[in-house]
């Protein structure tokens, strides 16, 4: 054998250098190292459902199994046989300007967007092949949502532009009619799921594929190990594009590319597979929902402390917004977007393009986390919240004699001292700089362990 193959053989391809439609060889292929640098991710949940925008994105499934909450909503507020498609006419979207979106994504210091092309609804969001009538041009905008939203953040960020959609359509006939077999027919993944994502790929160029909607049933029923193949060996984005593992019954934190797991999924330590924390701004829905009140928005300093933990751990965070059926995100969630942001300009350094250490979680100040630059030149500890008397204590740090500390947003070095295998960092005085539970980064050097 060619020693020059031998790399590519261990890696799983083929002779070729082609993936295989099998999970050992789909497995094999590393996640894009633009994905492990991106870490911060904005999650945009966008359909008919945001037209009732009550309960959540699932409106139409609770009200067709009678949730009592649905149906009273629906009996209070319409008439008696309006029906779900009926919002379609209402998702008018007329205040929507993705280059507005664009900003805001890009201000709150994101570096991949991941948007619903098209939700358990069925509905799509650009003028689908696939979905006559039941798409944003027939009903609803009147126009394409996707690409001019593409289009806006290629031209005005360096955020990479990603798509997520849903394998299933809860009351597609054909669905139905292969769920009522068994899955032994596969008339829906054939002519409806898997062609029209490969339409989505070819017309959108998406650097995430985020599928979702796939348990019911098994993967060999979706074809999703050959459409993965097609998309890793011959898709325009096969060199780039970063894959979750939602393809199918018993896929999820498993197969496919980094995994998700659950939804808000945040391990209790570091994961040597490349994993991503999907999670909402308001704690209980992904889509708009108009009842939300105050509380259950996460605060900004929530949030960073989440990224921050989910960063040492390896993880990314994907946050996700629900913009109004007018197209506007809610100011109170792209407030919190621009708080995030407002803390990685300073700190991104200590977040962005960083690898997990061989420390996550600080062993003696339980709100420190670490990271280190990707060369392995500095560790970063991140402190979540002010410490008490600007007295930072770390008990997982070997410092040589010759080390600095230095704390980002800050000019000149800090005094610090060790004893009783701890070191003492004493903080200048930066408490006032941000927001009450906002995070503090020291960046060291010549750390000896
Ligand atoms: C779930 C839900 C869905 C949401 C998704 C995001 O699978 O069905 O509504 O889109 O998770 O992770």
């Amino acid at each position: 054998m060619l020693p020059a193959l031998l790399p590519l053989l261990l890696a799983g391809a083929t002779v070729a250098g082609r993936y295989e439609a099998t999970w050992d060889s789909i497995d094999s292929r590393p996640t894009p190292e633009w994905f492990h640098d991106a870490k911060f991710g904005v999650f945009v949940h966008w359909g008919v459902y945001s037209v009732p925008a009550v309960g959540n994105e699932w409106f139409w499934s609770f009200w067709r199994q009678n949730e009592e909450k649905y149906v009273n909503f629906m009996k209070n507020n319409y008439p008696p046989n309006f029906t779900y498609q009926e919002f379609a006419k209402q998702f008018r979207t007329e205040l929507y300007e993705p280059n507005k979106w664009a900003d805001i994504f890009s201000s709150a210091g994101a570096k991949y967007l991941v948007v619903t092309t098209k939700h358990h609804d069925g509905y799509a969001l650009y003028p689908s092949n696939y979905s006559f009538s039941w798409n944003a041009k027939d009903v609803g905008p009147g126009k394409d949502l996707i690409g001019p939203l593409a289009k806006a953040i290629r031209n005005n960020t360096d955020i990479r532009f990603g798509i997520y959609h849903s394998m299933l359509e809860w009351f597609n006939p054909l669905y139905e009619k292969d769920k009522g077999n068994a899955w032994t027919t596969q008339t829906f993944a054939k002519q409806k799921a898997i062609p029209e994502l490969k339409e989505i790929v070819e017309l959108f160029r998406p650097e995430v594929v985020w599928s979702d909607g796939e348990w019911e049933s098994p993967p060999s029923y979706w074809g999703s190990t050959e459409f993965l193949a097609w998309l890793f060996n011959d898709s325009p984005v096969k060199d780039s594009v970063a894959v979750n593992d939602r393809w199918g019954s018993g896929t999820k934190c498993a197969h496919g590319g980094f995994y998700d797991c659950s939804d808000h999924y945040v391990p209790g330590g570091l994961q040597t597979h490349k994993w991503e924390s999907a999670t909402t701004l308001d704690s209980a829905s992904w889509g708009y929902r108009r009842e939300a009140a105050l509380a259950d928005y996460r605060t900004g300093a929530e949030c960073i402390e989440l990224l921050v933990k989910v960063v040492s751990m390896n993880g990314n965070l994907l946050l996700n917004v629900g913009p109004t059926k007018e197209g506007m995100i809610p100011v109170i969630m792209e407030e919190r977007l621009r708080q995030i942001g407002s803390w990685l300009k300073v700190n991104g350094e200590a977040i962005y393009s960083t690898r997990p250490w061989s420390h996550q979680n600080d062993a003696v100040s339980s709100n420190v986390w670490y990271t280190q630059d990707k060369n392995k030149t500095a560790v970063y500890a991140i402190f979540v919240g002010w410490p008490p008397g600007g007295k930072g204590v770390l008990g997982d740090v070997r410092l040589a004699e010759n080390a600095t500390v230095t704390m980002l947003g800050y000019q000149g070095q800090l005094k610090w001292s060790a004893a009783d295998s701890n070191v003492t960092v004493q903080f200048p005085d930066m408490s006032q700089v941000y927001q009450p539970g906002w995070a503090w980064a020291l960046r060291l050097t010549g750390v000896a362990n």
